[in-house]
């Protein structure tokens, strides 16, 4: 457990590997052996951990897993239960394949599939009625983050993105900078510092308690190496892992950070 920076509130991180459009089943045994390593170490590993495979593997994780309580999650959802949408999964078929989690609004939807804040913000609200928690992905360009535009930015996807009446239980904030994705670049401590206390102080400001003890996770290269410096920010309570996510060695390294 750590404490939250903002008052008393114990918060438990999590640690969420996106694994994007990657893993056949062949990927599974990895995804396997990080449920196992965390059976192994039981209560010494102070974290939530989540895999969120492609849709495809889901419920086939959901149902082989759960030993070492490895939990799993989507990666996106339709805002609607069911219907016309040729290609797109509901947060009802994600719940019902065993997710509990689904990640909205990554800066890769939003650029791939022009999703916006009130896209988004529909997502949350999806994801709520089939009982799922959201896991709500923010973060600025470089263009953006040269221009000194960050937090406005942030602020800005954080107001529109997330609906009112959330808890801490239902929704999980992912601060990505875009320009960290997939790159091996990282923000200066200091920069994450930043953003991660603005965006503790929004959440304190408009859902009170339930703000103060929402996990606000960092992630964009986060990897076995920088993992325990990035970790150890006030006010990062876990990460959302890409690349590094689909290695069980590597993904556990980064959960090490946690290792009592
Ligand atoms: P990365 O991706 O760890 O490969 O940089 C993070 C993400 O997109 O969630």
């Amino acid at each position: 457990m750590t404490e939250a920076d903002a008052g008393a509130t114990p918060i438990r991180p999590l640690v969420a590997g996106n694994w994007k459009m990657n893993g056949l089943k062949a990927a599974l045994s990895e995804a396997l052996a990080v449920d196992e390593a965390l059976a192994e170490a039981g209560a010494g590993v102070a974290a939530d951990v989540m895999i969120c495979p492609p849709a495809t593997m889901v419920m086939v994780l959901a149902e082989l897993s759960g030993m070492g309580g490895l939990k799993v999650g989507g990666q996106d959802c339709h805002i609607n239960a069911a219907g016309a949408h040729t290609g797109d999964v509901a947060a009802e078929m994600l719940a019902d394949a065993g997710a509990s989690a689904v990640i909205v609004g990554h800066s890769e939807r939003r650029a791939d599939h022009g999703e916006t804040d009130r896209i988004v913000h529909q997502k949350v609200l999806a994801a709520h009625r089939a009982g799922l928690t959201a896991i709500v992905c923010v973060g600025e360009t470089i263009g953006q983050r040269q221009a000194g535009l960050t937090l406005d930015v942030v602020a800005r996807q954080l107001a529109g993105s997330i609906p009112d009446n959330v808890t801490a239980e239902t929704v999980v904030v992912a601060y990505e900078p875009v320009w960290a994705i997939g790159t091996g670049l990282t923000p200066r401590p200091e920069d994450v510092a930043e953003v991660h206390l603005m965006i503790r102080e929004r959440l304190c400001a408009r859902f009170g308690a339930e703000g103060a003890g929402m996990r606000i996770l960092y992630g964009g290269s986060v990897k076995p190496s920088n993992a325990v410096e990035l970790m150890g920010i006030a006010n990062v309570n876990g990460a959302l892992v890409g690349g590094a996510s689909l290695s069980a060695k590597d993904f556990l390294g980064i959960i090490e950070a946690y290792r009592d």
